[in-house]
């Protein structure tokens, strides 16, 4: 087991202990938010929910290749470069592979510390030594604890590593980054066994062969969850986007045939996303359902409204149902944007580009409120668009004094007599 360092060791003057002697009452507490450590990336402080907490353990997991070692290593470099001093600790690439990719990416502080280890007992020893103000271990599958039967990667070995390490953290109040690789078949030993021992889990999302990424936040002890941070992928590494909204309809420019726009939450911010159906007669067998970026069941229900409520005859054909730009959509806010494109697909008539809609659809084929209409109305209007088609029940909701026409429809059957009228 780790020992207990002695009190004060770690001390970088503005950081606090985290554990106490014992019981406090709540209001003697005093939150001191200066405690958090900016990384000078702003996209990725906002999903970090402002800045790092010291002693606090944050899991950035992804499949690979998709940018962490090279996130990682920028909010390293960054943070160095404001005279803290930053160890980066890699186990799968040799000092001569993240000098390479460090000279990409113009990472060249003097303060950003690298050491190329696996045995996690002298990693933290090195941790011990330098006494850094962030460490970085890239990634927590090839570490391992000696003594420990199995293999790195494995659940034990992992759990162990990451638990020491999380120990660690919080005892010298040193802010411990984990990056950890998810396979798309979802691996045995994956991220997924650590999400409940770490404070924020951070995924990456996108195509590898697409140049956005999304980095979402799955969990967080210390703000709120689903906030996401959007990169570019360029020759100089990960750009920070900061108006996904832009991104995403970048391509849209006329009328189209399947598609609508939808101001979905993400977090703290609402964005405007296009989704996509092509619906098109089966030739032969039985009719295929592809879903991207949305929950499959979801989307086959919404089609069982299409064709018992409102009477479309979409049974036998194919159906393609797509997210444009590889973010994913959970909000049930989106499900009359998903019927709407169905039907403006299976019809051959296009939606208007300057129109975007709103609702949560029933079985019945009615049309719900859906969460802070007034955000979502006001994303739109603010990049552009002339109509935003929303459920009536959210009408107390939203300021009507705007650049932006707002119809209101109880109904799937309504939205598509205002849309294709
Ligand atoms: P990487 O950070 O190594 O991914 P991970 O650690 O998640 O496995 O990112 C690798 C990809 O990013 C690789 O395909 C090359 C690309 N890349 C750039 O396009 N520009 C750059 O500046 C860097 C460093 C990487
Ligand atoms: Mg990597």
């Amino acid at each position: 087991m780790l020992e207990e360092p002695e009190p004060g060791v770690y001390k970088k003057g503005q950081f606090s202990r985290i554990s106490s002697a014992g019981p406090t009452t709540l209001f003697a507490v005093k939150l001191d938010e200066q405690l958090r450590i900016k990384t000078g990336l702003g996209e990725f402080d906002r999903v970090l929910g402002g800045g790092i907490v010291p002693g606090s353990v944050v899991l950035v997991g992804g499949p690979p290749g998709i940018g962490k070692s090279t996130l990682l290593l920028q909010m390293s470099n960054q943070l160095a470069s404001t005279g803290k001093k930053i160890l980066y600790v890699s186990g799968e690439e040799s000092i001569n592979q993240i000098k390479l990719r460090a000279g990409r990416l113009g990472a060249d502080s003097p303060n950003l510390y690298v050491l190329s280890e696996t045995n996690v007992d002298s990693i933290i020893e090195h941790i011990k030594d330098l006494s850094p103000q962030s460490v970085i271990i890239d990634s927590i599958q090839v570490i391992y604890k000696p003594g420990l039967q199995s293999v790195p990667g494995s659940v034990s070995q992992v759990r162990e590593t990451a638990g020491e390490l999380t120990a660690f953290a919080k005892s010298s109040n040193i802010p411990v980054f984990l990056i950890g690789h998810v396979t798309k078949e979802g691996s045995i030993a994956g991220p997924r066994i650590l999400e409940h021992m770490v404070d924020v889990v951070l995924y990456f999302e996108g195509e590898i062969y697409h140049d956005y990424r999304i980095l979402r936040a799955i969990k967080s002890r210390f703000g709120s969850t689903n906030e996401i941070a959007m990169f570019e992928m360029q020759e100089k590494g990960l750009q920070e986007v900061a108006s996904p909204s832009e991104v995403f309809l970048r391509k849209r420019t006329s009328e189209v045939i399947g598609s609508t726009i939808v101001p979905v939450l993400e977090g703290s911010r609402s964005i405007l996303v296009e989704l996509q159906a092509l619906v098109s007669s089966t030739k032969f067998g039985l009719p295929s359902r592809r879903v991207t970026g949305l929950d499959y069941n979801r989307v086959i229900l919404l089609l069982a409204v299409l064709k018992k409520m409102v009477g479309l005859r979409i049974g036998g054909c194919d159906i393609f149902v797509s997210v444009a730009g590889g973010i994913k959509i959970v909000e049930p806010a989106a499900d009359l944007g998903i019927c709407l494109s169905c039907a403006s697909s299976f019809k051959e008539k296009p939606t208007r580009a300057q129109d975007t809609v709103l609702g949560e659809v029933g079985l019945r084929g009615e049309v719900r409120p859906v969460t802070r209409i007034a955000r979502r109305v006001s994303e739109a209007q603010k990049l552009g668009f002339k109509r935003c088609i929303i459920p009536k029940g959210n009408f107390k909701g939203v300021d009507f004094n705007q650049k932006i026409e707002i119809i209101g429809v109880e109904t799937v059957k309504q939205a598509l007599e205002v849309m294709f009228s």
